[in-house]
């Protein structure tokens, strides 16, 4: 892996760096970019590690728990800062994100065939806007305002709107907030969102990846500051979700970690942190990677395990990548899943996630919505809830678990990437009675049964009916009234 070594012509401690090999362009961070300008490819945030002051171990973090007034050390993205060092700290934004928490779930582990204990859950649904996009906000926003931006904007499925919208209504910095969605892709808790917030939202006919080429071309041509992953300062917040893993886990790494995947920026992330943390000598072992897709989304999927597509030093085969696209373009191929965030086929960080599947021993898998909407109500019965694409996390777990990919015995965790009441639409199809609801959002997309359904009972209003009813469908013995 070339990322953590320092640039020959650099003498900066931060600086942003072309992750085509045969680029490795380097700019300051205190430039824009969102492709490098040389050749078009992606940048990666790179540091002069031998002049930063590393911490010697994981542990030294853990004196900032007792200073939690201070904002950088109470944000669970910045009291880890010595790891992604390319802001000074007088210009951090944060709204406290990463208050997130790994939730040991039993239920959730019988449903995957996990042995008792092995497989937590790390619920960054607990983000101020309800996803782990704040981890990458606040970090993106930093580097906006280093730079001076005022404008800010983003395509999105949701979520990425929805933080870009509550970073802009939370600070006092002057954004301003653009997001461009897919009309009718997006999940009513998320479209909510972003309209309480005050975000002009501009609807355009399409679906992402039409929204995604669309707002490149805007910022592109009105300066406007883009906060996609395509942009590199996200993906450095992004890093410290697999901190905060690893500090809930006593700072042992974990076998596996599973994600879902959508635009890939997540993976993306996950695997530079552990690039650099292994570089860095902060850890010994390195989790093995599982990304998952939807069936309806399933490019990673098929160029990983149909095409052979690999990192390659930085110098991955993409016309393999191009062909596909083309072949979808051709027979007028859309994504399409309930689990709406990842309804993504041009998945924008799909280079950088290569890198991160070869250097973690990654795989990737598919998961039908069926198998999202199983394993979204076993989670929402057995942990904190979650929406849909966050649950193809848990389907993902289950299907390498039946492969005999993951052993019962490993210990395994799933990232639940986004709150369950960002999407109750689907929620509300999966567990109601009225049919031509689940026909309409579920059946339409494939999902046949409802086999984990905590369906609603009707009753008229009328004390002994109701007595009976609950008599009839609770599983509690009468007891004394308080007991
Ligand atoms: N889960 C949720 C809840 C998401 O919102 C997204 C992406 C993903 C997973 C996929 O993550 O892109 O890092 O692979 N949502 C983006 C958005 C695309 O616009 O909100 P990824």
């Amino acid at each position: 892996m070339s990322l953590p070594t320092a640039s020959p012509v650099r003498t900066d401690l931060a600086y942003q760096v072309c992750i085509n090999a045969a680029c490795r362009a380097t700019f300051s961070v205190d430039e824009t970019h969102f492709a490098c300008p040389s050749c078009g490819d992606l940048l990666d945030v790179a540091y002069d590690w031998d002049r930063l002051p590393v911490p010697s171990s994981l542990r030294d973090f853990e004196a900032r728990w007792a200073d939690r007034l201070d904002p950088l050390n109470f944000s669970g993205v910045w009291r880890f800062r010595d790891l992604l060092p390319f802001a000074p700290p007088g210009m951090i934004v944060t709204i406290g994100e990463g208050q997130t928490l790994l939730q040991n779930a039993e239920k959730v582990a019988q449903y995957v065939g996990m042995n008792p204990g092995r497989l937590r859950l790390q619920y960054e649904g607990m983000n101020p806007s309800g996803s782990f996009k704040d981890n990458g906000m606040t970090a993106a926003f930093t580097h906006a305002r280093m730079v001076n931006a005022q404008r800010v904007a983003c395509a999105s499925t949701g979520n990425t709107s929805a933080a870009l919208a509550v970073y802009c209504s939370a600070t006092d910095f002057g954004f301003k907030a653009i997001i461009f969605i897919g009309s009718g892709k997006i999940a009513y808790g998320k479209l909510a969102q972003a309209l309480d917030h005050g975000a002009l939202t501009i609807q355009i006919v399409g679906d992402f990846d039409d929204a995604m080429q669309r707002v490149k071309q805007v910022a592109d041509r009105l300066g406007i500051y883009l906060m996609n992953s395509v942009n590199p300062f996200r993906l450095e917040g992004q890093k410290t979700i697999m901190y905060r893993v690893l500090e809930a886990s006593g700072w042992e790494p974990p076998d596996w970690v599973v994600v879902p995947g959508g635009n890939l920026g997540n993976s993306s992330a996950f695997g530079k942190a552990f690039i650099e943390l292994k570089h860095l000598g902060l850890i010994d072992r390195v989790p093995r990677l599982a990304v998952i897709n939807a069936t309806g989304a399933r490019t990673l999927d098929h160029l990983v395990n149909q095409e052979d597509l690999t990192w390659r030093k930085g110098d991955p085969d993409i016309a393999r990548a191009c062909h596909y696209f083309q072949k979808l373009d051709d027979g007028g191929v859309k994504a399409s899943t309930i689990a709406s965030a990842i309804e993504i086929n041009r998945p924008v960080n799909l280079k950088k996630c290569l890198r991160a599947l070869e250097f973690c021993g990654g795989v990737v898998r598919q998961v039908s919505d069926q198998e999202i909407m199983d394993a979204k109500a076993r989670v929402g019965a057995g942990g904190l809830g979650c929406e849909p694409a966050s649950a193809a996390s848990v389907a993902g777990a289950k299907k390498l678990r039946e492969e005999g990919v993951i052993a019962p015995g490993d210990r395994v965790v799933c990232i639940l990437t986004g709150h369950q009441l960002k999407d109750p639409t689907a929620t509300v199809a999966y567990h109601g009675t009225d049919q031509d609801n689940f026909e309409k959002v579920l059946g339409s997309r494939g999902v046949r049964r409802a086999g984990f359904a905590n369906r609603p009972v009707v009753v008229v209003n009328d004390l002994d009916d109701i007595i009976r009813t609950i008599a009839l469908y609770s599983d509690v013995e009468d007891g004394p009234a308080g007991g």
